[in-house]
């Protein structure tokens, strides 16, 4: 297949390398220094119109859901062929997918959701999770190229349903992120040994992705960014975005977005979500 990948950020760099083994793949990407490194195996455009005219499937991963919607709408939909099927990668809101299919749909594109998790890791590795929403059809036709890049790849319904699951994972994400450092400065007050603490949450009932992957980086304080901060921010304010047009009640989030707003208020954004530590540090002095 040709494909176009928009989109070359910390996870896009990453996962298009599985699929340019297989494909004839094009890339963009804003920054064009992003782009260098893959010039060996992907053709390299300086503009979305020509990266995506030819394409049979345009693959987005970018930032925020303003971003995929200037995108698609300003510099995708104008220039590819009838069929062309678009898969949003990002996280998204759910919906603003469900808009977005429509919209492909009354210009005879496919409109598939496919966000995904895992982080880094996932990316570089291709055992990512990757929810899909979207015509089952079409997204039978795709499996063989997302299974390229995730090792847990399913189908969750209808157009926007891929985002919701990432919105149910991302509420997981959160409250176990900020579960953990809570408990981790629990330890610290009383004087334990955070890596030892660390090591008895990952063998009992309290281990978690988050204690398992982000717990060792806490201990070392690295910050650099994995997930970075606001993105993460993004994805909360998603969440709560559907759940206030539904009337539901999610306290833990509310408070978690709240927190994660006050700390990118003081520090830098680009930093990764276990910045959040920042927020019990500057209200329970040591
Ligand atoms: N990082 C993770 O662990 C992780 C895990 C799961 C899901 N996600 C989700 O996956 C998506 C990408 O994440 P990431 O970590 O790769 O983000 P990132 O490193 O910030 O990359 C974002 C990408 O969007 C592009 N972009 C931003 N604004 C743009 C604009 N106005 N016009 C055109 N392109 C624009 C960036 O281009 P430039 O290079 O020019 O800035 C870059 O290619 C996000 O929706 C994120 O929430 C991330």
């Amino acid at each position: 297949m040709k494909i176009a990948w928009l989109g070359l950020g910390l996870m896009g760099s990453r996962m298009v390398r599985h699929i340019a083994q297989f494909h004839d793949v094009h890339v963009y990407n804003r920054t064009a220094s992003k782009s260098e490194p893959l010039k060996e195996i992907c053709t390299v455009h300086t503009n979305i119109k020509s990266c995506v005219k030819e394409a049979d499937v345009v693959i987005m991963m970018l930032s925020t859901p303003d971003v995929v919607e200037k995108v698609f709408v300003s510099d995708v939909l104008p220039h590819v062929k009838e069929g062309t099927i678009i898969i949003d990668m990002s996280t998204n809101l759910p919906n603003l997918t469900t808009k977005l299919y429509t919209q492909a749909q009354e210009a005879k594109l496919h409109w598939v959701d496919a966000p995904v998790s895992g982080g880094l890791g996932g990316a570089q590795n291709a055992t990512l999770s990757i929810m899909i929403g979207g015509d089952q059809s079409i997204v039978k036709r795709l499996m063989p190229l997302l299974e390229l890049m995730g090792s847990k790849v399913v189908y969750c319904g209808s157009s926007g349903h891929g985002q919701h699951t990432k919105m149910a994972n991302q509420i997981s994400v959160a409250t176990n992120l900020a579960g953990l450092l809570e408990s981790m400065e629990y330890a610290k007050h009383v004087n334990l040994n955070a890596k030892d603490v660390l090591t008895l949450i990952n063998q009992g009932a309290a281990s978690s992705w988050q204690s398992i992957h982000n717990g060792p980086l806490l201990v070392e304080e690295d910050m650099n960014p994995g997930f970075i901060l606001a993105h993460f921010l993004k994805d909360l304010r998603c969440v709560m975005h559907e759940a206030n047009l539904r009337s539901l009640h999610l306290p833990i989030v509310e408070k978690i977005t709240s927190m994660v707003e006050s700390i990118i208020n003081e520090h830098n954004q680009d930093l990764s979500t276990l910045a959040l530590v920042e927020y019990y540090r500057c209200n329970n002095p040591k």
